[in-house]
């Protein structure tokens, strides 16, 4: 059972924004793909698998998976300075760890793929909808993949569990206890493959949050497959 609570949205605890994705809406890349989740929009672009520069970042062993990840400049209310920052800089290691456990580089040795992951609008949720456009883009290209990996938070609102945070939820909300953030990426076997926590949770709720988010990423999944089989048609 879970417990409502009033969201300023009208989503109920469980409920996830409305999602929605498209595959192959860049023609120059090798592979692409967008996510759509409520206000939050990611694009993707796939470029490679192709020789590494400079050459000491070569990998003899395998390929690497490289992930850029930025906020475009109008993408938020206040306008963000262009290029890389801290911020930017950490989500892009972030994507490349959810995603490396699936790619399949073994025989890529000394290359390189890149994907470029640009925020059009951001309004939470960003490193989600990013790892979600991104192992699209990856399987549009493809990339050898174990898995398809589907990524969404889960968190708390004052003393409630709760799905999929916005901005407002994220940053903004100030009653009771306030808000805990909590992004999580998982396989299409329900393994996860990546979580952090920004706030505070007790070892209970956790558990809550994390089943939560697995059930809603099985939802992220199907909407993921559907726009790649749309693609092959
Ligand atoms: O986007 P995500 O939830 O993965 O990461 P966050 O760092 O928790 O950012 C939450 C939200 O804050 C972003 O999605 C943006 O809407 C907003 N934000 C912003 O307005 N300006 C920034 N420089 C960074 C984030």
């Amino acid at each position: 059972m879970v417990k409502e609570i009033k969201r300023k949205s009208g989503r109920k605890a469980d409920e996830m924004r409305p999602i929605s994705a498209k595959v192959g809406i860049i023609p120059n890349a090798d592979g692409s793909a967008m996510y759509k989740s409520g206000e939050t929009i990611a694009i993707a672009a796939v470029y490679g698998p192709k020789k590494m520069h400079p050459q000491h970042s070569q990998n003899p062993a395998k390929g690497t998976l490289r992930c850029t990840y930025s906020m475009l400049s109008f993408s938020v209310t206040d306008r963000i300075r262009p290029g890389p920052n801290r911020r930017s800089t950490e989500i892009s290691k972030i994507i490349e760890w959810a995603l490396d456990p699936v790619v399949m580089l073994d025989n890529y040795p000394n290359m390189v793929v890149d994907v470029h992951i640009h925020m059009t609008q951001a309004d939470a949720g960003t490193r989600c909808a990013g790892i979600n456009a991104a192992a699209m883009a990856l399987a549009h290209a493809g990339i050898p993949m174990k898995n398809m990996v589907s990524s969404i938070a889960a968190g708390k609102l004052d003393k409630t569990v709760v799905l999929d945070l916005d901005k407002y939820e994220d940053s903004d909300f100030e009653e009771g206890e306030g808000s805990t953030d909590i992004p999580m990426s998982f396989t299409d076997d329900g393994k996860l493959t990546h979580i952090q926590v920004d706030g505070y949770i007790s070892k209970e709720q956790l558990k809550q949050a994390i089943e939560m988010a697995k059930k809603a990423s099985g939802k992220i999944y199907e909407v993921q497959e559907k726009a790649l089989k749309e693609i092959e048609k």
